[in-house]
């Protein structure tokens, strides 16, 4: 019987696979046999060889910005693409998100760069009979009183996957997404670097501790392997249990 999570010969790009999550779904892909290929915001690999969440050992890695829509037009096309996983994520701190300028930045990168990429991809996508998965967060479905932009962009990302989903599907395209609670990551060192930030964010989640990278990456391998055949437009919930309480 063949491994259904085996992705020998098969080709992925991780968007945002230069750090955290999504560098932890890279890996992961590329342990499982996959050709990976990822992006990030620095001129290029070397840039990240000090930073903590970014492996880039055997990935092929390329700078674009993507809240730059020319740039996303711009960069190398994959004639044949098996899985793109979408893990770009922006946030604003300090109030940021009420700026019409920090609102445009964070919903640029979490909204904008997403229908961006599955569009520039959806041609390799369809020769691959392949599959797009969309990174959202448990922010879709609460209030995060500081970041208007983040839990707005996030909810749409929600949307986004059900559409695409109905859409691409005559395509031979399988959409979904995945809600990812709290990792400790680039993104969240505010929350974590402070202790009692970080007691009051586990307090809040039954499983009582944070979430890995790995652990997200278990979830997009399932939904790229034949095991996920049949599921569409459908975002699984990564998060302990956060969202329960
Ligand atoms: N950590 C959490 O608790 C959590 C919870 C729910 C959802 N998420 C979501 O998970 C995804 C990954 O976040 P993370 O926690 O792993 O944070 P992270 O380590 O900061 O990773 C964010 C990734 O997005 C890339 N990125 C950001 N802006 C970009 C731009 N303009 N152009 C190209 N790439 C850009 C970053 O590139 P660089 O490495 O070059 O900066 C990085 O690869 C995000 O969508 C985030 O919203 C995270």
């Amino acid at each position: 019987m063949t491994d259904p999570l085996d992705f020998s010969g098969k080709t992925a790009l991780v968007v945002g696979g230069s750090s955290g999550i999504g560098n932890g779904m890279a890996q992961a892909f590329r342990a499982a046999g996959a050709e990976v290929h990822v992006w990030g915001t620095r001129a290029s690999a070397a840039d990240y060889a000090e930073e903590e969440g970014s492996d880039l050992t055997g990935l092929h890695y390329t700078h674009v910005d993507v809240s730059d829509p020319e740039a996303i037009d711009a960069a190398p096309a994959i004639d044949r693409l098996d899985t793109l996983i979408l893990c770009q994520g922006a946030v604003q701190y300090g109030r940021g998100e009420f700026t019409r300028e920090g609102w445009h930045k964070v919903v640029d990168v979490n909204l904008t760069s997403v229908m961006d990429c599955g569009r520039k991809f959806h041609p390799a996508l369809k020769e691959a009979d392949g599959s797009l998965q969309i990174i959202s967060s448990t922010a879709a479905f609460h209030a995060t009183i500081g970041n208007p932009a983040y839990g707005a962009s996030k909810a749409a990302a929600v949307a986004l996957v059900r559409n695409l989903a109905a859409a691409w599907a005559r395509d031979g395209i399988r959409v979904n997404g995945i809600a990812p609670g709290f990792v400790k990551t680039k993104m969240t060192k505010v929350t974590f670097d402070d202790e009692e930030r970080t007691e009051q964010a586990i307090s809040k989640i039954p499983l009582r501790r944070t979430g890995d990278p790995a652990e997200l990456a278990s979830a997009a391998l399932f939904l790229a392997s034949p095991m996920a055949s049949y599921i569409l437009g459908q975002t699984l919930v990564v998060d302990g249990g956060l969202t329960l309480t």
